[in-house]
């Protein structure tokens, strides 16, 4: 067994760029859009993940959906995209103005009718949630310190076969040697899913690297 993967090269990374599914003239014109406000830009969901995000919320025949941290509203179309017949997202984001943006943007794509957008501190909206396990599918890409909170709140309510996405596990690589508070919280959630007895899991080496958490049990 090998333990190195191929190496993605800046033209194999834009050839997996150019077959990403689906990506339509509503997505593009995010993708244009979001690419104007210069280094923000890196904070937007890769193509190619947000692709994958879809077909993972068809998969599990999501109705019920979170994103917590919003922006562009990238991700959030991709999701909104999957959902099954009747279903909701529900979009967790901090500032207003990118909730104004998400919400031009999905509306834009032809999903706005299926999604909510709540404007404050991710934690205050979850915690307000049903205690229930009644969530399908979670997205989670906001505020790295908040992860390990996300992750409780989120675990919780995940009805049984429900999946979790966890986006930036490799915090560009520093996971390896955390030091900052954001990345020593990754790492120390890293470590944690591994071990969660109501979960099974998988990280993907995909973009900033990608953990999925499915819910088992209890
Ligand atoms: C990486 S971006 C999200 C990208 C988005 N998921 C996409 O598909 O392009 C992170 C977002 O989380 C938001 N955020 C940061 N802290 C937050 C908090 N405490 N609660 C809710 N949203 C937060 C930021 O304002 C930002 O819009």
């Amino acid at each position: 067994m090998s333990l190195e993967p191929t190496p993605i090269s800046t033209e194999l990374a834009q050839y997996i760029l150019d077959h990403a599914g689906g990506r339509d003239d509503a997505l593009r014109q995010v993708e244009d859009q979001t690419a104007e406000l210069g280094f923000l830009a890196i904070m937007q969901t890769a193509p190619e993940q947000a692709a994958f995000l879809e077909m993972l919320v068809r998969l599990v025949g999501a109705k019920q959906a979170v994103e917590v941290g919003t922006f562009t509203g990238y991700g959030a179309i991709r999701i909104a995209r999957g959902l099954a017949e009747g279903g909701s997202l529900l979009c967790c984001e901090l500032d207003p103005d990118w909730a104004a943006t998400a919400r031009e943007n999905l509306d834009a794509a032809g999903v706005g009718d299926r999604v909510e957008i709540r404007i404050g501190p991710a934690m205050e909206t979850l915690k307000a949630l049903p205690d229930q396990p009644t969530i399908d599918f979670a997205y989670l890409d906001a505020d790295k310190t908040g992860y390990p909170n996300y992750y409780e709140e989120l675990v919780s309510r995940l009805r049984p076969g429900g999946l979790l996405a966890i986006d930036n596990v490799f915090m560009g690589g520093a996971v390896l040697g955390p030091e900052d508070e954001g990345t020593v919280a990754m790492a120390g959630l890293n470590d944690r899913i591994p071990e969660d007895e109501r979960v099974d899991s998988v990280m993907l080496g995909m973009a900033d690297g990608l953990t999925l958490v499915r819910r088992t049990s209890d």
